[in-house]
Formats: structure tokens, C-alpha cells, sequence
């Protein structure tokens, strides 16, 4: 058994099986290059205010670099005799230099080093994100523009209600991804501070200046507190607050792709690079990655929930319940990253069949509101015109047709009010073209907003 960094003090060694449950290594070795851009501007910092010599801060950063090397080159041996990856990378940076190492961790704790190692990690992959989501905004309002005048039928309670454009309906999607846009920024404010100087929890006796460490790192400011600097991991909680609600608004949209792709359905075809066959049934086409796009909600989701249960109730300051945190982070960081990866090529790659969403739209009566709408502008209340036009429904329904089918003396038998400007109404376009303000459904409108969006996606 090697002696742990910490074990002169204790009279026996932890058990290999303590040794493997308690050690992080190797899943925290992910954030090691930022670990040694934290000790690099530590020491320079330690260097620049007399607590280091000139030599040994040197010696230190040929030190880290050869490190890092060996690291890049997959040379480092990785041992959980060293816990974590903060002692591995500290360990070997004495190996290669000597006493100059040993000095590094002046002034200095793994508790702030880990939550600086955190944040360093997180800002990347937030800015990774933030750029797919973008990517993605931009796909769905180019193809929005395509699709100014593609009628569809839209739903409530997956039931036909009204015709509206399948541009205005990904458009529909792009909002929420720019919210998530919005979140994912907001969230990186407060991920952008450097806990650095808190030490253990209490600060440290050395004349420090995190100032210029959080300079060095590029931080927009410091952890103000130095308890609350080691011990909190709210920011990585919003960002999986955040990651949650971009894969809620991918379930949403895979739920879709999936009945869209339905042969019942059949408006749109996904490439088949997204799609996997059966082993026994050779006809079919599975649209896999949006399934699993909707799986995959669930699992982010509950990172989120297990990172809340980590963090409620833990007293201040440090406690080694936070080693807990990095394993769901890191998967909500590479799923959400993956699926948007994915969802830009495949969103990309839709074959839109727009004469099996119009014809879908000409069933369950999507024109009935116009009928509604119709009466009223002819002086009718609204209840009243809800009435006559459910009694019109009726009867097509038991004739097997749709509104626009019914003569005009048909129509006139339900209100004499009815005219014959009334089909122009009860058409698809007439619906699609009348909802022409701000946030409706009209082409006109949508292809403003398409080009806003898309503006805005830049
Ligand atoms: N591996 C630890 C973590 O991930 C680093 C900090 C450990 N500090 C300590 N005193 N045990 O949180």
C-alpha cells in the first residue's frame, strides 16, 4: 500500500475496497487540463505576491506543462492510491521537479481547487451548448422559411383543431430553444466565478490576490465567501436545471418526430441515416435517435434531481458528499451535447410530405372557428355561433363530409346569415391567412418571423 498524501497521521491504511469507494480519479481525471490552468495561475499568483520564488514558480509551470504533456499523450498512470485527479497531477509534478512542487498547494485546498476545476470544466461545455442551440435555432427557422404556406392540422389534445403552418409550428420550437439560449447564458454568469483563495473554507494566512487569479482564468469575478465558496454547487445544479429543460423541449419535439414519421400519420420521412431496422420484420424503419432522444429527457432529468438531493441538507462547508456531483455532470454536459449535435443533422435532413399534412388538416373540421368567427363579424355572439356551427358539424359528420363540401343552402338552413364569401373562409388558406398579427400563424407572419429568428440565430 503507498501512503495516501494525507496518511502520516493515521495508524492503519483504508481497505482497497474504502480506497476504491472513497477515490474519484477515475471519472474527475476528465477535468485535468483545467485543474493545471488552476494551479498554473495559482502559483503565478503565489510567484507575483513574494509567497513563491521566482525559481520554483518555474520550475513549477515546466513542471505542469511536461504534465500535461504526458496527460495529452495518454502516458500519465492514474492511480487511485492518489484519490483524485488533483493529487495524481500534484504527485507527478513532484516527481519531475522536486521541492518547487511540494510548494504548489500554499495557500491552497482541494476543496477550492475542485470548485474552481468545476467551474473551469462547465463554462467550456456551456459555451459548446450554447452554440449547438444555435445551430439548432437556425436550422429549424431556415426550414420554417421553406414551409411559410405548408398547411398542417394543429393539435389540442392531439385532436384536430385548427390548420395552422408547419413554419409556425417549428417555429414553435426555436422559441424554446432560445429561451433555453437564454438560460444556458444566464447560468453561466454565476458559473464564472472563481472559488480559488477559499482554501479549505476559511480563507488562508498568506497575503493572496484572488483577484488576479480569477484575471488569469478569465473568471468575471470572485466566490465572495469563502464557506460558501467550497461548499455550494448551485450553479451546477442550474445548469442541469437548464440541461433538463433543453432535453424536456427535445422529448417534445422527438414525441413528434415520432408520430409524424408514423405510416398513420406519414408527413414527414426522416433520413435513414436516423433510423435503425427490425431483425425480424424487414419492412421496418424505426426512428431510433428521436426515441432515444426522448429516453435520454428522463435520464438528464434525473441528474438533475440526484444533484438537488446531494446539495439539500448539507451542512457548511465542504463535505465529501460534493465527489458526487461530477459523475451526472458530466453525462448531462455530453448528453445534451450529443443530442443537439444530432438533432441539428437530423432536423436538417426532413422530407416534409406536404399533401399528407393537408389532407390530414381537411379532416376533423379545422375550419370550424372560421365558421364561428365568420357569424360573429356577421353580428352574432360568439356562444351563438359556437352553437350553429356545432349543429353544421353534426350533420357532415353523419354525411361523411366537411364543411366546405355543404351547399350554400345547406348552410343558410343553419343561420340565414351565411353567405357565399363564406367558402372562402371555410378553405385551409382563408384560416391559415386571416390569423395575420403578431405570433399568429399567417405565412405572411411566419415568414417574418422566420426571418427574425434566423437573424437572431446568428
Ligand atoms: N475529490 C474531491 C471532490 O471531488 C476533491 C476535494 C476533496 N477534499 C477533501 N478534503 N477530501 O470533491
Amino acid at each position: 500500500n503507498k501512503a495516501q498524501a494525507w496518511s502520516a497521521r493515521f495508524s492503519e491504511p483504508v481497505s482497497d475496497l474504502v480506497k476504491r469507494y472513497t477515490a474519484s480519479v477515475d471519472f474527475d481525471q476528465r477535468m485535468a487540463v483545467h485543474d493545471i490552468q488552476g494551479s498554473l495561475a495559482h502559483a503565478e499568483m503565489l510567484a507575483h505576491c513574494g509567497i513563491l520564488s521566482a525559481d520554483d514558480l518555474k520550475a513549477i509551470q515546466s513542471g505542469l506543462a511536461q504534465v500535461l504533456q504526458e496527460i495529452e499523450a495518454g502516458q500519465l498512470q492514474w492511480s487511485i492510491d492518489l484519490e483524485d485527479v488533483h493529487l495524481n497531477v500534484e504527485k507527478r509534478l513532484v516527481e519531475l521537479v522536486g521541492d518547487a512542487g511540494k510548494r504548489l498547494h500554499t495557500g491552497r485546498s482541494r476543496n477550492d481547487q475542485v470548485a474552481t476545476d468545476i467551474r473551469l470544466w462547465l463554462r467550456e461545455q456551456i459555451d459548446l451548448i450554447v452554440e449547438q442551440l444555435i445551430a439548432l435555432r437556425r436550422v429549424l427557422a431556415e426550414q420554417a422559411s421553406e414551409h411559410t404556406d405548408t398547411i398542417m392540422p394543429g393539435f389540442t389534445h392531439l385532436q384536430v383543431a385548427q390548420p395552422v403552418t408547419f413554419g409556425h409550428h417549428l417555429l414553435a420550437y426555436a422559441e424554446m430553444f432560445e429561451r433555453d439560449t437564454e438560460r444556458m447564458l444566464d447560468c453561466r454568469k454565476r458559473v464564472n466565478r472563481l472559488p480559488l483563495g477559499a482554501a479549505a473554507l476559511a480563507g488562508t494566512s498568506f497575503p493572496i490576490d484572488r483577484e488576479r487569479v480569477a484575471r488569469t482564468l478569465g473568471f468575471d469575478g470572485i466566490c465572495r465567501n469563502s464557506l460558501d465558496a467550497v461548499s455550494d454547487r448551485d450553479f451546477a445544479i442550474e445548469f442541469c436545471a437548464a440541461s433538463a429543460l433543453v432535453m424536456t423541449h427535445i422529448s417534445r419535439l422527438s414525441e413528434e418526430l415520432v408520430l409524424w414519421m408514423s405510416p398513420k400519420v406519414g408527413f414527414i420521412t426522416l433520413a435513414d441515416r436516423f433510423c435503425t431496422g427490425s431483425s425480424i420484420m424487414p419492412q421496418k424503419k424505426n426512428p431510433d435517435v428521436p426515441e432515444l432522444a426522448r429516453g435520454k429527457s428522463g435520464r438528464v432529468t434525473g441528474h438533475l434531481v440526484a444533484l438537488l438531493m446531494l446539495m439539500k441538507a448539507q451542512p457548511l462547508a465542504y463535505n465529501k458528499d460534493n465527489q458526487e456531483d461530477k459523475e451526472g455532470l458530466f453525462d448531462t454536459a455530453d448528453t445534451v451535447r450529443d443530442t443537439l449535435t444530432i438533432f441539428v443533422d437530423m432536423m436538417n435532413g426532413v422530407t416534409v410530405h406536404a399533401q399528407s399534412m393537408r389532407d390530414a388538416a381537411r379532416q376533423g373540421f379545422a375550419t370550424a372557428t372560421d365558421l364561428a368567427d365568420y357569424l360573429v363579424k356577421k353580428g352574432l355572439p360568439f356562444r351563438d355561433a359556437h352553437e350553429v356551427v356545432a349543429h353544421a358539424v353534426l350533420t357532415c359528420e353523419k354525411r361523411g363530409c366537411d364543411l366546405p363540401d355543404l351547399t350554400l343552402e345547406d348552410l343558410k338552413g343553419f343561420h340565414p346569415s351565411i353567405e357565399s364569401d363564406v367558402y372562402q373562409v371555410l378553405t385551409l388558406e382563408g384560416s391559415v391567412n386571416a390569423r395575420d398579427h403578431l405570433g399568429g400563424t399567417a405565412p405572411a407572419q411566419v415568414a417574418q418571423a422566420a426571418k427574425a429568428a434566423i437573424e437572431r440565430a446568428k
